[in-house]
């Protein structure tokens, strides 16, 4: 439900371009022509209400901002997905989206002093987030990039000729490995063995190297297994994941006792109570109360919060890296308070 207390935003698309007979781009505008930022790699999370509840998705930006392009999702059509091809088949220029928020920690770093390289794994749609932050790797630095793409066939590749034209533009500096899984003269299907021999073929500096994987969960799957067993360090390998499926087994909170919660969010103040199995964002939903989400899965990181009083204890998590837990960073669609009451700020 949408009221006018809320965290959404409505953006006006503008103009819609065909990449593959699956996959659309769409440039957006906000509505209220209000600016609003964003960084490479992060992505935008659509509302679609229904009676008495709304569904979300996320996407994630094609554009990159550093370079001032119009803010664009680009969005591949699944087959029985319901707003993917909703958003594929029916959306036109100047029909208005909702959102709830941008967020997203696949992101480059602050800082860059101990990176020498950069290599960006994408599968299908996955190359979405890893086109905007490869663009801003080669425009704003001066490190080499490769980029190892998996795709069924050329056709379905979506920014072909847009990733040719950026090789040609960084002959010396970005290096593509297209591998097409369905091709009559070279089939080639992302291993364990390949992604090795690919990574000695391009003299990859595994301890000062960091990897980028986003594309399907056995994909992903494989690549971080490979890359760990070669010897890359865990922290070094950054994943996007746009799997919402929830994870069936998981561990039971070390205290489940009822806890109040107090959230700070857009200058409103929420205080309510939270008890197994509900988590702080499953308990702040049932009272109506806007927080921001979007898997529910601990995939995404638009749930996240940072602790700033007691402790909130995940039941999973994806996405947080060791240091932005350790700043008190929490996925509230898997927090749970223990050992006392918590309060969070957004
Ligand atoms: C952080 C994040 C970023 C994302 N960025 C993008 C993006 O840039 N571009 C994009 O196209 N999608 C992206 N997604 C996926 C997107 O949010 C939706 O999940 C996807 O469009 C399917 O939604 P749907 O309503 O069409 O399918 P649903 O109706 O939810 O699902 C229909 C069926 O498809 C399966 N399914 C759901 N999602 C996927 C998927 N991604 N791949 C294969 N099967 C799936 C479901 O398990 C189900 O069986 C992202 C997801 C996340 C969490
Ligand atoms: S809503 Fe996606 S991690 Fe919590």
């Amino acid at each position: 439900m949408i009221d006018d207390t809320s965290i959404y935003r409505s953006f006006t698309v503008t103009s819609i371009i065909d990449e593959t007979n699956n996959a659309k781009s769409f440039e957006i505008k906000p509505t209220d022509n209000i600016p609003i930022t964003y960084q490479a790699g992060q992505f935008i999370t659509l509302v679609f209400p229904k009676t008495n509840k709304e569904d979300r998705r996320s996407y994630s930006f094609s554009s990159a901002p550093v370079l001032n392009e119009p803010m664009r999702i680009t969005i591949k059509r699944i087959a029985n997905g319901e707003y993917s091809r909703q958003l594929f088949n029916h959306i036109k220029p100047g029909d208005t989206l909702i959102s709830s928020g941008i967020s997203g920690f696949f992101r480059l770093p602050d800082q860059l002093d101990h990176v020498r390289q950069f290599v960006f794994l994408a599968a299908g749609s996955g190359i979405t987030p890893i086109y905007s932050l490869l663009k801003t790797v080669l425009h704003t630095t001066r490190l080499p990039v490769v980029l190892i793409y998996s795709n069924y066939s050329e056709e379905e590749t979506i920014f072909h000729s847009e990733l040719l034209g950026l090789r040609s533009q960084f002959p010396e500096r970005f290096k593509i490995e297209f591998l097409f899984s369905q091709s009559e003269i070279q089939p080639r299907r992302l291993s364990k063995f390949l992604l090795h021999a690919l990574l000695e073929e391009h003299a990859i500096p595994l301890q000062e190297t960091l990897f980028y994987v986003c594309g399907p969960v056995n994909y992903m799957l494989v690549v971080s297994i490979s890359l760990i067993t070669v010897g890359v360090p865990r922290e070094h390998i950054r994943k996007e994941n746009f799997n919402t499926r929830q994870h069936l087994i998981k561990p039971l909170p070390p205290d489940t006792d009822a806890h109040r919660v107090k959230v700070f969010i857009n200058n409103a103040q929420y205080e309510f109570t939270v008890q197994y199995p509900d988590t702080i964002l499953a308990a702040a939903k049932k009272l109506q109360i806007q927080l921001p989400y979007s898997c529910e899965a601990g995939n995404c990181g638009s749930c996240t919060a940072t602790c700033v009083q007691g402790t909130t204890w995940m039941a999973y998590n994806e996405v947080l890296m060791d240091d932005e837990i350790k700043k008190g960073k929490v996925l509230t669609c898997q927090g749970y308070p223990v050992g006392g009451d918590v309060v969070l700020q957004y």
